[in-house]
C-alpha cells in the first residue's frame, strides 16, 4: 500500500508514477470500503487546517467530509478570515498553524504561497488549488477515468478544449504525461499551457511512453478521444474585462454534441471539475446572455446532461481522493491487513 507519511502535496511534479498510481488505487479501497460501511477511521486524533483565499464547494466539502469519516477535525479559515497574506507572512502563519495542525490546505492564487507554507510548517501541505496548479483535482479525474475506461491508464486518449494557460489545463497536461497518457490540448495559441510547462511534460512523456499533443484544431485533439475535458473560460481571481476576448477566443472550442461525435467514439466520456458556466441565474451570466446571447459558455447543456457526461462521479470522487491524501500522508503504516 502506498506509503507518503509526512510529504506534501503541492503538484502532480513532485510524484512518481507509481506513487500517483499508488495514490488512485488507495482512493479506490477508501471508496469501496466507505460505500461498504467498512471504513477503518486512521486519523483520529488529527487536526487539519483548512485555508482558502478563494471560494470552493467541492474541495472544501471532500476535506472536511473526508476529515470527518476518518476521525479527524478540521478549521475551516475563509477567505476573510485570518490574516495571511496581509497582517501576517505565508511563512509566519505556517510556523504558527504548524505548531497546532497536524496538516494544512491552502488554496489561493500563487503557487509560491503553497510552496512557502510547505518550506515552513512543519507539517504536510496540500495544494486545493492555485493559478498554476490543481492536483487533488486530477486524482478524481484519474480515479473518474479509472471507472469509466475499459483499458490501461496509458492507453487512454485524453482531449483538453478551452482555457489552457491556467491551473486545469497545466494540471491535466503534466498528469497525462506522468501516467503515459496520449494528451491532446487543442486551443489557440494564446491559451495553450507555458513553454515551462510543456518542456517538463515532454521530457516525462519521454520515460513515460506519454504523447502530447498542442494544436489549435478541435477535430485533431478529439479524434479517437476517451475522455474529453474542459474548464471555466474565465477562472476565479481573474477580472471581469476578460470575458471580450475570452468568448472571442475560446466559443469555437467550446464542448458541444458535434464535438463529442467528431471523436468517432460512440462511448466517449466528458469531464469538467465544476463549477461550469451553463443554466445559471447570476448577474454574470445574465450580462453574458444580454452581450452575446450566450446561456451556456465551455460545455452545452445537452452534453452536460448527456450519458457521455461523468461530471458527477467526478465531483465525489474529490472526497475518496482528497482522502487518500490524508491518509497516504499522515496514518501510520497498517501493521497487518486483515
Ligand atoms: N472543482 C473544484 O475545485 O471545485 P470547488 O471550487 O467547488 O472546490
Ligand atoms: N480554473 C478554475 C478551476 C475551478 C475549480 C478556477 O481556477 O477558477
Amino acid at each position: 500500500a502506498i506509503h507518503l507519511e509526512g510529504r506534501h502535496f503541492l503538484k502532480e511534479l513532485d510524484f512518481t508514477p507509481e506513487e500517483f498510481r499508488g495514490l488512485i488505487d488507495l482512493a479506490a479501497e477508501l471508496k469501496a470500503a466507505k460505500r461498504a460501511g467498512a471504513e477503518v477511521p486512521r486519523l483520529r486524533g488529527k487536526n487539519i487546517a483548512l485555508i482558502f483565499e478563494k471560494a470552493s464547494t467541492r474541495t472544501r466539502c471532500a476535506f472536511e467530509v473526508a476529515a470527518a469519516d476518518q476521525g479527524a477535525s478540521t478549521t475551516y479559515i475563509d477567505p476573510a478570515g485570518s490574516h495571511i497574506g496581509r497582517k501576517e507572512s505565508a511563512k509566519d502563519t505556517a510556523r504558527v498553524l504548524g505548531r497546532m495542525f497536524d496538516a494544512i490546505e491552502f488554496r489561493g492564487d500563487a503557487q509560491a504561497t503553497v510552496e512557502q507554507l510547505a518550506e515552513f510548517a512543519g507539517v504536510p501541505v496540500y495544494n486545493g488549488l492555485t493559478d498554476d496548479w490543481h492536483p487533488t483535482q486530477m486524482l478524481a479525474d484519474v480515479l473518474t477515468m479509472t471507472e469509466h475506461a475499459d483499458k490501461p491508464l496509458n492507453e487512454i486518449v485524453f482531449a483538453y478544449l478551452g482555457d489552457a494557460r491556467f491551473n486545469m489545463g497545466n494540471s491535466y497536461l503534466i498528469t497525462g504525461a506522468l501516467l503515459g497518457m496520449d494528451v491532446r490540448i487543442a486551443a489557440p495559441r494564446a491559451y495553450w499551457p507555458a513553454e515551462e510547462f510543456v518542456g517538463q511534460a515532454r521530457r516525462l512523456a519521454d520515460s513515460t511512453g506519454a504523447r502530447i499533443t498542442l494544436t489549435e484544431e478541435v477535430a485533431d485533439a478529439v479524434r479517437g478521444a476517451d475522455f474529453v475535458a474542459t474548464d471555466v473560460w474565465v477562472s476565479m481571481g481573474e477580472p471581469q474585462e476578460v470575458w471580450d476576448e475570452r468568448i472571442k477566443a475560446l466559443l469555437p472550442y467550446a464542448v458541444t454534441m458535434d464535438v463529442l461525435r467528431a471523436t468517432g467514439n460512440p462511448g466517449v466520456k466528458f469531464l469538467h471539475c465544476l463549477p461550469a458556466f451553463h443554466d445559471l441565474d447570476t448577474s454574470v451570466a445574465r450580462g453574458i446572455h444580454g452581450r452575446y446571447g450566450l446561456t451556456e459558455l465551455e460545455v452545452t447543456d445537452e452534453v452536460f446532461e448527456s450519458e457521455h457526461s461523468v461530471v458527477f462521479d467526478e465531483a465525489e470522487n474529490r472526497l475518496h481522493t482528497i482522502k487518500a491524501v490524508m491518509v497516504a500522508t499522515l496514518a501510520p503504516p497498517l501493521t497487518s491487513v486483515g
